[in-house]
C-alpha cells in the first residue's frame, strides 16, 4: 500500500508531531489480530478502544451492514425514524437489567456522557427539583471530548482552561483538584486544598476517592 502523507490529519489524544516522526498504523484486522502496514502481527487486547468487543472482521457483521446499506444508508432520526432502530431498542431493553426501558442511541462515549449529563438534570427538573444542578465526577477519569465529559473529568486539567476560556455553562470546574476524601473521617469529604467559594462545605461520603464539581452558576448552589 503506498504511504500517505501524514500532514493534514490532526489525531486525537496524539502528541501529532512525535506521530508523525515515528508512526504506529494498523492497516488490516481479522478476529483478535491487526497487521501493520510491513505484515508484522499484533494481538489487539483492548479490542479496538473497547468497541470491537465481537472481534475484527466477523463476516455476520460486515453482512448485516452491507445489507443495511443497500436497503437505506440513512434516515433521518429528528421526528422520523425507521424499523430496525425500534426493533434494536425493544432487542437491548429485553436483555437489559430491570427498570432499563428505554434507549436513547448516540454515536460516540462522548455523545453518550453528554447526554447522560443532560438526561442527570434534565431528570431533577422533571422531578421539582431543578436546582440540583452540580455535577461531580472523578478526579483523573476519562469520559470522552465533549464539553460535559471533559468537564466532569480530571484529565491533565483540560477541564481548567477550558472553564476558564468559555466563561459559561460549564464554568468553575476548577474543584476537580479540590476534593479529596477526608480519611480520617469517614463520612465526610474535605477539601484538602482551597476551593473555589462557592463549593466549600462537606459531602457526604460515597464509594468515590475523589470527586469534581460543577456549579452551572457563579452564585454557587445549596449543599447537598
Ligand atoms: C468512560 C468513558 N467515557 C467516554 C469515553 C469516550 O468515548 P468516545 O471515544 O467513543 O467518544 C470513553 C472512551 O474511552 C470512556 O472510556
Amino acid at each position: 500500500m503506498a504511504m500517505p502523507s501524514l500532514e493534514s490529519l490532526w489525531m486525537p489524544f496524539t502528541p501529532n508531531r512525535q506521530f508523525k516522526a515515528k508512526p504506529r498504523l494498523l492497516s488490516r484486522a481479522k478476529g483478535v489480530y491487526y497487521w501493520t502496514p510491513e505484515g508484522r502481527q499484533i494481538l489487539d487486547a483492548v479490542a479496538g478502544l473497547w468497541c470491537v468487543n465481537a472481534g475484527h472482521g466477523r463476516t455476520e457483521i460486515t453482512q448485516a451492514v452491507a445489507a443495511q446499506l443497500e436497503t437505506m444508508d440513512y434516515a433521518p432520526p429528528f421526528q422520523m425514524g425507521h424499523p430496525p432502530a425500534f426493533a434494536l431498542a425493544n432487542a437491548l431493553v429485553k436483555i437489559a437489567p430491570k427498570g432499563l426501558d428505554h434507549v436513547f442511541f448516540t454515536n460516540s462515549g462522548s455523545e453518550s456522557v453528554d447526554t447522560a449529563l443532560k438526561i442527570a438534570l434534565a431528570y431533577q427538573r422533571a422531578r421539582g427539583e431543578g436546582t440540583r444542578t452540580r455535577l461531580i465526577g472523578r478526579e483523573r477519569g476519562y469520559h470522552g471530548v465533549g464539553f460535559g465529559g471533559i468537564s466532569v473529568g480530571g484529565a491533565a486539567g483540560s477541564n481548567v482552561w477550558l472553564a476558564k476560556a468559555t466563561g459559561s455553562l460549564l464554568i468553575r470546574t476548577e474543584a476537580s483538584r479540590g476534593w479529596r476524601v477526608d480519611e480520617e473521617s469517614l463520612d465526610v469529604w474535605q477539601p484538602k486544598t482551597s476551593p473555589p467559594s462557592n463549593t466549600e462545605g462537606t459531602m457526604r461520603r460515597r464509594e468515590c476517592k475523589t470527586a469534581s464539581a460543577i456549579p452551572f452558576s457563579e452564585r454557587g448552589h445549596p449543599e447537598p
